[in-house]
């Protein structure tokens, strides 16, 4: 069986297509076009710029993906139908719906934050339930309790800002750009993480809930407090460094925290901000040192962020039979929950 995925959430076109074999999945091709060049001069992502960046690479990117994996045939068509921006989720579920429609095929719409957390299964299609997801994504900050596929029971999540947008928020405030996340990583590694105490929010609730614009915050006070001339590159990677582990402090804490409590054979990280080296190595390491015969998976890196090959591992493992769906039903929802 083979699918075609297509994924225009927020600021990334992508058009992936995936087979199913007795192994496992084989991914055929998976294009990606980037808009960062284009939204980095806002500071962010403008939505309505979006979609006509979207509506332009979109036709470009189904030929290339249909080109490397050597056109197949194509048994279903998945589309992200939400959560994400409105104005980018339209572009991608109106051309599904238009492949579905001239070239005959079912369609199916995809929960964005479930093809992250699936993005993992398509290196290793055997993870045992029950399965602890950490999802940190520029949109979410979850943890996710899986008792077998396609079954979602949400633990906790960010109150205020996701991982991914304090990662933005604070390179925007110490003058590095956009996105975030990338910058502040590679800035951390030349820094001190101890130099400042930051703030690590709701750590010691009982909860599993998380909140980040604290933590920015408290950046915010620091960087304010400090005579300008100097904050040199010392003082930002030095800055990096300590929010950065302010933040994987908390992320690692709770996730450990509800393994134990649920007593998961599996812990598994994704979504943008898994891109992240430290928070990848910090929280394999304390998976294997705190929980006992507990296995770790994170994907390889370039499948963290967003893509359409995570979109089709999610309509394989679906219990409803896909046939039936019809794309009249398929519609884009900004606010789409975890467990629609
Ligand atoms: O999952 P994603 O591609 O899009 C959303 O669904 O939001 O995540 C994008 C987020 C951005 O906030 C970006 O700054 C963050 O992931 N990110 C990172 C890294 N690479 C991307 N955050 C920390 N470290 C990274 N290496
Ligand atoms: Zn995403």
């Amino acid at each position: 069986m083979t699918i075609l995925g297509i994924e225009t959430s927020c600021d990334d076109t992508s058009i992936a297509l995936v087979k199913k074999n007795a192994e496992g999945f084989k991914i055929l091709s998976n294009v990606v076009s980037s808009q960062i060049k284009i939204h980095a001069a806002y500071g962010g992502v403008v939505p309505n710029l979006a979609a006509r960046e979207h509506l332009k690479n979109i036709e470009p990117c189904l030929k290339q993906a249909l080109k490397e994996a050597k056109n197949p045939d194509i048994d279903l068509i998945a589309v992200t139908n939400g959560p994400g921006l409105i104005p980018s989720l339209l572009v991608g579920v109106n051309f599904a719906k238009a492949l579905a429609y001239s070239w005959q095929k079912p369609i199916i719409g995809i929960n964005h934050v479930k093809g992250h957390i699936y993005a993992n299964w398509l290196d290793n299609p055997k993870i045992e339930f029950p399965v602890l997801a950490l999802v940190v994504s520029g949109g979410h900050t979850q943890l996710v309790l899986m008792k077998e596929h396609d079954q979602y029971n949400l633990l906790g999540e960010t109150r205020d800002d996701a991982a991914g947008e304090a990662f933005d928020k604070v390179a925007k405030l110490l003058g590095l750009g956009y996105p975030g996340g990338p910058i502040i990583s590679e800035r951390a590694e030349k820094g001190d993480s101890q130099k400042f105490n930051l703030p690590r929010p709701m750590i010691h609730r009982q909860n599993f809930d998380f909140s980040f614009s604290g933590l920015k915050t408290a950046v915010l006070y620091e960087v304010k407090k400090q005579n300008p001339e100097k904050i040199n590159d010392q003082y930002i990677n030095d800055m990096a460094a300590s929010f950065q582990q302010a933040a994987i402090d908390v992320l690692v804490y709770k996730t450990i925290k509800a393994a134990k409590e649920y007593r998961v054979k599996n812990v598994i990280l994704s979504g943008g901000v898994a891109a992240n080296k430290e928070l990848r190595n910090q929280l394999q390491k304390t998976v294997k040192k705190e929980l006992n015969n507990v296995d770790f998976q994170m994907p390889e890196i370039k499948l963290c962020t967003d893509n359409a090959a995570m979109i089709c591992a999610v309509a394989f493992h679906k219990k409803k039979p896909i046939s039936k769906q019809s794309w009249l039903n398929v519609n884009a929802n900004s606010n789409l929950k975890l467990f629609t």
